[in-house]
């Protein structure tokens, strides 16, 4: 039973070569591309942001503290793509990270307003949540959009 497993293994190493090189050849070609793993992040991130909305106006204190909570400790992309994003970032990379710390930060704001009941507050903090994601997307969402898809 040697032979078949040395046969997997050496198909598996095959296939992850090709996983490797499919980026490197994504990023030249028209054709459509696969989306980043950031891309399923942000989408995450909106389904939370939504569900915070959803908790402000039905004064569910706690689902907005929750919501937050998964904003404020959302996870990056896989080492790889970091790397193919910092790659493409350059000297940008600090400003960009700099919005990312904002975002993270003003979310653990939102859920500390949220834990003590203080409406205003919730609002208020939400409303700036809310301008850290746009102040990012303003400066690089089309930059990576156009480098990793291509003009769209
Ligand atoms: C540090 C920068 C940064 C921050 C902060 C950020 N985003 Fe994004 N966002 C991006 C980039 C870059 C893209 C484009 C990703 C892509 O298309 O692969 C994006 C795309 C998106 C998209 C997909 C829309 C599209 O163009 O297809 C949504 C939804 C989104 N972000 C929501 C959010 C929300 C909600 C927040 C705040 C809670 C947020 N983002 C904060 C950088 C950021």
């Amino acid at each position: 039973m040697k032979i078949p497993s040395i046969v997997s293994v050496g198909l598996f190493a095959g296939l992850t070569i090709l996983i490797a090189a499919s980026p490197a050849v994504a990023e030249t070609a028209a054709a459509p591309v696969e989306p980043l793993e950031l891309r399923k992040i942000m989408w995450n991130l909106s389904k939370e942001m939504q569900l915070a909305v959803d908790g402000i106006v039905t004064e569910n204190w706690r689902q907005v503290e929750q919501a937050a909570m998964r904003i404020a400790d959302h996870p990056g992309p896989p080492p790889a793509e970091k790397a193919r994003i910092m790659a493409f970032m350059g000297s940008d990379m600090g400003q960009f990270k700099a919005h990312d710390d904002k975002t993270h930060n003003s979310a653990r704001e939102l859920a500390e307003v949220a834990a003590k009941e203080d409406a205003d507050g919730v609002i208020s903090s939400f409303s700036t949540l809310q301008e850290t994601c746009l102040a990012c997307h303003q400066s690089f969402r089309k930059p990576i959009q156009q480098h990793f898809y291509g003009q769209q």
